[in-house]
């Protein structure tokens, strides 16, 4: 960006948990995206994205696993520490990795204090039996984000990459779960692969909760993406909710900037070729 436009930019202000939930209630859409180093993470925050996650994702995308279940709580800490180098503005979450906080509250507290060190502001866990977890978490300070429909951590468990709550009894799980959750205080739910329905179900049912999508439709607070997914470098074919802004040609800044515009314009997800 020339110096030109940065000066003649509002100020941005740093995203907080207030600014979030302001977004939501005013139906401004979240962009989010997964970042794991400095460089990436000021990217994008310079592009615009409002929160950074460093995702257990990493196990496959940085590391070239097949799952994210090897990767560990210092791994996180480590990405979350480079990352939290290169955001200006964007909110920071990171995810508990697989085996960090399902033994209990209190190892669930320790893992979250390891990822608030390293400059986490929010702490994401996945499934629908936490929310003793996160209620414990929320009266201990600690800002939670949970996950439900596909969690990667349990894929294996689900079957595989499938889409989630496709029939009438799943669904209402998921709804009953989610309420669950928003209930014990969680302030952020990262909804993976299931039918837009169902993820405008949730929101609808939770007004103040910061419903994100992924392979969920459009009508959620907003849309996160795996960075390597959405630049198009990650190896092998892409599940369908996902938009190679990459390949849409001008480099990496132009392409996180054309998502950023994407998800705030909600031209994506697109209701035909993104959405269950
Ligand atoms: O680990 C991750 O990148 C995630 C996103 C897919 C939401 O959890």
């Amino acid at each position: 960006m020339s110096a030109l436009v940065e000066a003649t930019r509002p100020e941005r202000k740093p995203v907080s948990l207030l600014r979030l939930r302001a977004m939501l209630a005013a139906g401004e859409k979240i962009a989010m995206l997964t970042a794991y180093d400095a460089a990436f993470a000021r990217a994008a925050d310079d592009a615009g994205v409002d929160c950074l996650l460093v995702g257990d994702s990493l196990g496959m995308v940085v590391q070239g696993g097949s799952s994210t279940v090897p990767v560990t709580l210092d791994e996180v800490a480590y990405h979350v520490r480079c990352v939290a180098r290169g955001r200006r503005h964007a909110w920071l979450l990171a995810d508990l990795p697989f085996g960090t906080y399902e033994e209990s509250p209190e190892q669930a507290l320790r893992s979250s204090a390891v990822l608030a060190r390293a400059g986490a502001q929010m702490v994401k866990l996945e499934g629908g039996w936490a929310a003793e977890t996160v209620r414990f978490l929320v009266e201990r300070g600690i800002v939670v984000c949970a996950h439900l429909g596909l969690t990667p951590q349990s894929a294996s468990a689900l079957g595989g990459y499938r889409v989630q709550g496709r029939d009438e009894a799943a669904a209402d799980r998921l709804a009953r779960e989610a309420r669950a959750l928003a209930d014990a205080g969680a302030a952020m739910l990262v909804l993976e692969l299931v039918p837009a329905a169902l993820a405008r179900r949730v929101q609808q049912e939770n007004p103040a909760l910061v419903v994100i999508g992924i392979g969920a439709g459009g009508d959620v607070a907003g849309q996160v993406l795996v960075l390597h997914d959405m630049l198009g470098v990650t190896a092998g074919p892409m599940p369908r909710f996902v938009r190679d802004f990459g390949r849409e040609g001008g480099g990496v800044h132009q392409a996180l900037q054309r998502y950023v515009a994407a998800v705030k314009e909600r031209s994506f997800p697109e209701a035909t070729q993104h959405t269950y």
